[in-house]
């Protein structure tokens, strides 16, 4: 592996751009290949023999481009299929539950933790057995909201019907006093701020965006694989799906994320035809 080869970023759909940029603001130098599978979100509903398959072909695509490490920003694919993917390929392969249940055990006040995500993420345990093993005595209240993702997508992120949808779906959590919410779903942190407003200030949000992106520098400065090259990095994304929706949500982001202004970000709409390195 070269140290100037790119990390791949992989989500099923935008919302790992949360990921992606939290990797690139605390590693300006480093070059991102993202990948969104936006013509099969969601995954949250799929079974997770169809999650793990789509998950592998998606990190094959991206493995053979000659990325040095990947990045499952995708809660869904890192809670069924993680352990499947990290004997795949001989790179370090990271996911994003075990650095945002570090996140959260460290956040936390009371050990009173709350996790929303998606039906296969809530279904698998694996945030709930992530803070157990670090917080044995958490109490972890979980809830899948299945909602939440199509709002992302449709670029719906704020506005009376998403309050209100948002309110909704959190509900059962509104009651229970957590003093910490997990946003257990990458594309839960592009609504922040209505989740914050219906669960009131009083509950910490965490994402798992800035802890992965923290390790992803301790893993590629273990191996000597931090990017020396000088010249400024340009970040390519590929969608399988609509690469218009793909372009308009990385405006978006990038407009919301400073550090990134002035990047220069490719997009590569056809993934069959994306070139190799
Ligand atoms: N990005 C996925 C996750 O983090 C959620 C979207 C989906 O259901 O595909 O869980």
């Amino acid at each position: 592996m070269r140290s100037d080869q790119p990390i791949g970023v992989f989500d099923s759909g935008i919302g790992g751009l949360t990921v992606a940029a939290a990797i690139a603001e605390a590693l300006p130098n480093e070059r991102i290949f993202y990948f969104g599978d936006t013509a099969r979100c969601p995954y949250g509903d799929r079974s997770v023999d169809e999650v793990v398959s789509f998950s592998r072909q998606v990190l094959d695509f991206l493995y053979a481009l000659g990325v040095k490490m990947l990045v499952v920003a995708c809660n869904t694919a890192t809670a069924a299929a993680l352990p499947a993917l990290r004997s795949r390929y001989p790179v370090p392969v990271l996911g994003v539950v075990e650095p945002g249940a570090r996140a959260a055990v460290a956040a936390s006040s009371r050990g009173r933790i709350g996790v929303i995500g998606t039906a296969v993420t809530i279904r698998s345990g694996a945030y709930e057995q992530s803070i157990k093993n670090i917080m044995p005595d958490a109490q972890v209240w979980s809830l899948a909201c299945p909602s939440l993702v199509p709002l992302v997508e449709r670029g719906e992120w704020s506005g009376q019907a998403v309050e209100e949808e948002v309110r909704r779906a959190l509900a059962p959590l509104r009651w229970v006093d957590l003093d910490t919410l997990i946003l257990g779903c990458t594309h839960y942190p592009l609504l922040q701020g209505v989740i914050q407003r219906a669960m009131g200030n009083g509950v910490r949000l965490i994402s798992s965006a800035e802890e992965t992106s923290r390790e992803v520098g301790r893993v590629l400065a273990s191996l000597c694989l931090l990017r020396r090259a000088t010249e400024p990095p340009v970040h390519r994304l590929f969608t399988s799906g609509d690469p218009e929706r793909m372009a308009v949500a990385a405006q978006r982001w990038l407009s919301v994320h400073h550090a990134l202004e002035g990047a220069r970000v490719e997009l590569v709409a056809d993934w069959a035809a994306a070139p190799t390195l």
